[in-house]
């Protein structure tokens, strides 16, 4: 890319996907994510901006870590403070998209909307050398919405449609709609409504500073055991994918007791994939712990890894984590 003095530009950050993907040869089958360089990708983009590349990673999304979430929050930041950029396109792998967008609207969804820019995530359920790939449309979907100026915040694009940040899940494995949301789809003229309920953004995690927070699913048989194991191996805090409306095993809930008595963060949430978890369970188990709305287990445990860390720095003294959770799982899907 030549940057002219003037122009407005486009960052665009390869994180890999299959977006980036490319069929296997020969009798082997399906594809392997993560192949096509972001200059390639760039290259079939039309936009009235020019376009800065950036290949931040090249990896399949089953593999992003919370360090590489580190930096390409530092990135994006940089970007939206860049009076030169427009606007962030980030390619990425859709199995982990909606982690990654989550955290993207938590750390600075907020300083987006306040430069008045976007950011979007962007990806394909077909590789980049299939005859119907569908990244190609999903590229210049995000590039249009980033020109119009007339919203700001953190976007996705999949299966040619545009989703709030907080709003947007893998719900199929293979259809080329695989992205669903809970409220219809958004069209350019009905985002960036809504009131804000965080005034700030939330601080990123040094790369080595995550907290370590896991899934524990509940299911037939469930046991909780496991949790003291997880604790000896730093395990701060737990979100259960519950049953139904969050609910545990009674077995597996007295493991998670003493994980709270002894200082755990427990998040409730349902594997169900719709709907909201109530606060509480008619039944009385895990009453101390939090229930995570509608937000699903993937995003409830970055919520939970970002609220933790925010409480521990000196400016949220007086927020706990429960607090900064709390805020997080009532933002309005746009903000
Ligand atoms: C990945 O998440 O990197 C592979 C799957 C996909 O992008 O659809």
């Amino acid at each position: 890319m030549t940057v002219s003095a003037n122009k407005p530009i486009i960052l665009l950050i390869g994180m890999g996907g299959t977006i980036a993907g490319l069929q296997l040869k020969g009798d082997e089958q399906g594809y392997l994510a993560g192949q096509v360089s972001i200059e390639t990708l760039s290259a079939q983009i039309k936009s009235k901006l020019l376009i800065k590349n950036k290949q931040l990673a090249n990896i399949d999304s089953c593999d992003m870590t919370e360090p590489l979430l580190t930096k390409l929050g530092q990135e994006v930041i940089e970007a939206l403070q860049n009076s030169n950029i427009a606007g962030v396109l980030i390619t990425h792998g859709t199995d982990t998209m909606e982690e990654t967008a989550l955290f993207l609207e938590l750390i600075c969804g907020h300083l987006a909307s306040a430069q008045g820019k976007k950011v979007v995530i962007a990806g394909a359920m077909l590789p980049a050398d299939h005859p119907k790939a569908d990244g190609p449309e999903n590229l210049q979907r995000a590039v249009t919405l980033i020109e119009d100026k007339t919203a700001s915040g953190i976007f996705g694009v999949m299966g040619g449609k545009v989703f709030t940040a907080k709003s947007m899940a893998k719900r199929h494995t293979s259809r080329l709609d695989a992205f669903c949301i809970t409220d219809p789809s958004l069209d350019s003229k009905s985002l960036g409504v809504g009131s804000h309920h965080v005034s700030e953004d939330l601080p990123i995690p040094p790369v080595d500073q995550w907290p370590r927070v896991e899934i524990i699913t509940n299911h037939i048989g469930a046991k909780g055991d496991q949790i003291e194991a997880y604790q000896k191996l730093g395990v701060v805090g737990i979100v259960l994918a519950g049953t139904g409306g969050g609910t545990v095993h009674q077995d597996l809930a007295t493991g998670l007791e003493t994980f709270m008595n002894t200082g755990g963060a427990l998040v409730r949430s349902s594997r169900v994939g719709y709907g909201s978890v109530p606060p509480k369970l008619a039944n009385g188990r895990l009453k101390n712990a939090l229930g995570a709305g509608d937000l699903n287990p993937a995003k409830a445990r970055i919520a939970l890894q970002l609220a933790l860390f925010a409480s521990q720095q000196a400016k949220a003294k007086t927020l706990s984590w429960q607090d900064i959770f709390a805020r997080i799982r009532d933002l309005p899907e746009s903000r």
